[in-house]
């Protein structure tokens, strides 16, 4: 019923050159991805120039984040509908290094998620605890509290446009990823948590695992009922493993 959604996140990498040349490498890579969702995410300055490379093909266009506001005197931001108008149909919204690097809270997660919803763009919305917030066993506590202030507002009808992302931060970047299990337990009380707010609907929301996925592990979490699929960073800067990470998903 929920397609997989395989969402490759490039981070703070590529030139436009070397962007180019790694979306055609994907595209090729990639091939016929069937009934599965491709999205790559270049930063900014890249994402005109990908458009032209993956422009008749299956794959999709990300950003990596979006303002709250459409336009206006916010040097530095980009928003919502601009991105729409150069080919975006994702916007990655709350990653953890924007929570942690730029100061980003739930309210400003929540008010980006509004705006990207508003200019047609399907937010991916990541939430995920810290170490210690683990260890405290505050990990789910943690999740719901990020969940129920970025969706307040959010119509029942509205909610399947939104992939709720769960990267635990320690996962990130670290080679470590989370127990499949642990990942599977946590994307339940994701979808138990939408369920509670929004009833029916939650049934059509994606919820995604993202925290060193690569080649090796992506099946065991793709083949999990309860994970839709992937949020995937250093693996998908080369094209076959992140056309391999595709392959993996049902
Ligand atoms: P890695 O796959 O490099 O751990 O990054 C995950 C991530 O942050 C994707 O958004």
């Amino acid at each position: 019923m929920r397609r997989s959604l395989i969402v490759g996140n490039w981070k703070l990498h590529c030139t436009v050159v070397e962007a180019i040349a790694l979306a055609n490498s994907i595209r090729l890579a990639v091939g016929d991805p069937g009934s599965r969702e491709v999205v790559i995410a270049p930063p900014f300055t890249a994402i005109y120039a990908v458009r032209g490379v993956i422009c008749g093909t299956p794959i999709g266009l990300a950003a990596q984040d979006a303002h709250w506001e459409e336009r206006g005197a916010f040097t530095g931001a980009v928003s919502p509908g601009l991105l729409h108008d150069v080919g975006c149909r994702y916007a990655i919204l709350g990653h953890s290094e924007r929570r942690e690097h730029f100061a980003e809270t739930d309210a400003a997660v929540a008010r980006k998620l509004r705006a990207a919803l508003a200019a047609g763009l399907s937010p991916i919305l990541c939430v995920g605890e810290r170490t210690a917030e683990r260890d405290q066993g505050r990990a789910q506590t943690v999740v719901s509290r990020q969940l129920a202030t970025a969706l307040a507002g959010v119509a029942p009808e509205t909610l399947p446009m939104v992939a709720i992302a769960y990267e635990p931060v320690w996962a990130i970047g670290t080679g470590i990823a989370a127990g499949t299990d642990d990942a599977a337990a946590m994307a339940d009380h994701i979808r138990g948590r939408l369920a509670a707010g929004w009833g029916d609907a939650a049934g059509r929301a994606r919820i995604l695992y993202g925290g060193s996925v690569n080649p090796g592990n992506a099946g065991d979490f793709l083949r999990q009922d309860t994970l839709d699929g992937a949020l995937v960073g250093g693996a998908s800067l080369n094209a076959d493993s992140f056309a391999a990470i595709v392959k993996a998903a049902p």
